[in-house]
């Protein structure tokens, strides 16, 4: 018996190697920025593709892209309705076109499903969609990012849905979430909530100093207030290992909604599509400090959440087996 217990000992140890697959590793790019860019309200991309860019990616809510640039591009499966979900087929089977995609070949997919207006997907859709059509991709090396949902309660629940629908079958690798509010404790404590509820890396998809909340909205914020709330909330998301990528809202003259102090363009330059930047776009476009440091430093947390989730399923299994035959 004692033979059999080492032996099964044995086996439990080494269960996590066998039965999980190795999850892809993630890319620390050298800077987190990038670029969310609206083939349907278009601008020159080349201020956004200067030989200095911080910009290490691009996305379009699209496939594939409208402009390339000389960072790597991040496809989106924007809708789980058949025509979005044929298109991304096509541009699946003919493999990115050859197309640059990031070092981790990271897809996104359903933007803000849960809104009638934008992807108005059901979780139970948007998990077969999923398994069917987005899931495989990780047996080819992709690494998932999860339906892009907004930040409030209905963003959180619809994605709580999604995962109950998936039982199991939906593994993404990174999660994306959309910000608009008014302060920078929001954002951070947003970003928190969603970090602490679902343990996933989390890439910043939109982002922008607006009020899409509840009730009557508060006055609009200044360009001042712009300013430094994109400066204070690059400097945290730069700072937080858990945070791999972020995409300011936005590179656009048609702001669709949101408070036209956010543009990274001068409006000045509209009727002619100059793609003269304003002083927020200069800011968000300047040099960025390197996240080295805290790649390193969110390998190793990554590392040790873990081992201690292999711990526990190790001490669970011993405890079975030794209650077992002892
Ligand atoms: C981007 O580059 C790929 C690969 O060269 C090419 O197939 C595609 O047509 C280009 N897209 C645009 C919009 O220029
Ligand atoms: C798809 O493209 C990638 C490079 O982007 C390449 O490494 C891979 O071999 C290609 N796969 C096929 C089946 O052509
Ligand atoms: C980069 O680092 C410098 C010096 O620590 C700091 O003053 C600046 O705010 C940082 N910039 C960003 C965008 O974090």
């Amino acid at each position: 018996m004692r033979t059999l217990l080492a032996a099964l000992l044995t086996l439990t140890l080494l269960a996590p190697a066998l039965g999980t697959p190795t999850p892809p590793t993630p890319h620390r790019p050298a800077s987190k920025r990038g670029l969310s860019w609206a083939n349907a309200h278009w601008v020159p991309i080349a201020p956004f593709d200067a030989p200095s860019t911080p910009l290490t990616a691009q996305y379009n809510w699209a496939p594939a892209p409208s402009a390339n640039t000389s960072y790597p591009f991040v496809p989106m499966l924007w809708g789980c309705d058949a025509a979005h979900v044929a298109a991304w087929d096509s541009v699946v089977a003919a493999n990115f076109s050859g197309t640059r995609l990031t070092p981790d070949r990271a897809p996104l997919a359903f933007n803000e499903p849960e809104l009638g207006v934008q992807a108005n997907c059901s979780p139970k859709d948007a998990a077969a969609v999923w398994v069917k059509h987005f899931e495989p991709l990780k047996a080819w090396g992709y690494r998932l990012g999860t339906p892009a949902v907004t930040m409030g309660p209905e963003g959180k629940a619809w994605l709580l849905q999604w995962f109950a629908e998936c039982a199991g079958a939906c593994n993404p690798d990174f999660l994306a979430v959309h910000w608009y509010d008014m302060s920078f404790a929001s954002l951070v404590s947003v970003l928190q909530g969603y970090y602490a509820a679902f343990d996933l890396p989390i890439w910043l998809t939109e982002y922008a100093l607006t009020y899409f909340g509840p009730g009557s909205p508060p006055p609009l914020a200044s360009v001042r207030e712009v300013d430094e709330f994109m400066r204070a909330s690059m400097a945290w998301l730069d700072a937080q290992d858990w945070v791999e990528r972020y995409f300011w809202f936005g590179a656009m003259y048609d702001m669709q909604g949101v408070n036209p102090a956010n543009s990274l363009l001068d409006p000045a330059g509209a009727p002619s599509r100059s793609g003269q930047l304003s002083p927020l776009g200069s800011v968000y476009l300047a040099p960025a400090n390197s996240t080295r440091g805290t790649a390193t430093a969110h390998a190793a947390s990554a590392a040790r959440r873990r081992r201690r989730r292999h711990t526990l399923a190790n001490t669970a299994a011993i405890c079975i087996v030794a209650w077992w035959y002892l």
